[in-house]
């Protein structure tokens, strides 16, 4: 039986809302949380966020706000307005920019939960020397998560790798959603530092995002129900 977990979250990499109709539609039940990227949200704006919401279903808005905290406040309080149930930012815009976006969104119903972004994966070593930060990448990573949760932030977005450390230094109610996830033996596209649900959800992240291996699956609410008996498996462990 196909139990839905809202733990999981399919990312909508999509330009135009007429392929969001179909595959949300042939997910159905399955797939209750979803999360809208630049590209979507730049091509159909709040018509994408307001379609999820009628539909039942949570909205991860993944804009990754960095900007002055004026302007970031305000722009999280417009994209709590839109209904979106879970918001990011950059953790690198400092304190006073997260704690301005904790203030601007605390009176929305639902109030969405923020969350930051610490270091982007996608830099490796080489160009993190180019960008001469004192520190190793995944110290920079734990230090960020624990700046976030002192501004008031519910958690971050970090790769598999780095959840273990997160998870201990936020504690256990900290948000840890982990993109980069990859069922076993499915094509590991132009992610580099994978996990599969269950190794993900070991380590400790809290939701899943999921993508091409469920979008671009030739049965996509298959895919996404192997996730979902992946993911209820190791909750029992
Ligand atoms: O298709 P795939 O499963 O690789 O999609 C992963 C999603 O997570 C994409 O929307 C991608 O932009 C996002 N993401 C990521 N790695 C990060 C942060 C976000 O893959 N470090």
């Amino acid at each position: 039986m196909l139990v839905s977990d809202n733990r999981l979250i399919v990312a909508l990499d999509f330009d135009d809302m007429d392929k969001v109709r179909k595959l949300v539609a042939e997910l159905g039940d399955a797939v209750g949380h979803y999360k809208v990227g630049m590209e979507l949200f730049y091509a159909a704006g709040g018509e994408a966020i307001r379609f999820l919401r009628a539909a039942g279903k949570e909205v991860f808005l993944d804009l990754k706000l960095h900007d002055i905290p004026n302007t970031v406040g305000r722009s999280a309080g417009v994209l709590a307005a839109l209904g979106a149930t879970m918001i990011n930012v950059h953790a690198g815009g400092g304190t006073a920019m997260m704690r301005a976006a904790v203030a601007a969104t605390a009176g929305s119903r639902p109030r969405p939960k923020l969350i930051a972004v610490t270091v982007l994966t996608s830099l490796d070593e080489a160009e993190w020397a180019r960008l001469n930060y004192a520190v190793p990448i995944a110290d920079q990573a734990v230090n960020l998560a624990k700046l976030a949760g002192e501004a008031g932030l519910d958690g971050v977005v970090a790769s598999p790798r780095e959840a273990a450390a997160i998870r201990q230094a936020c504690g256990p109610e900290f948000l840890i959603v982990t993109p980069g996830v990859r069922p076993a033996g499915s094509a590991v596209n132009d992610q580099s530092r994978v996990a599969t649900p269950a190794g993900a959800l070991k380590a400790g992240a809290s939701h899943l995002v999921v993508g091409r291996p469920v979008t671009a699956a030739p049965d996509p609410r298959a895919a996404a129900a192997a996730i979902l008996q992946e993911m209820r498996e190791t909750r029992h462990d």
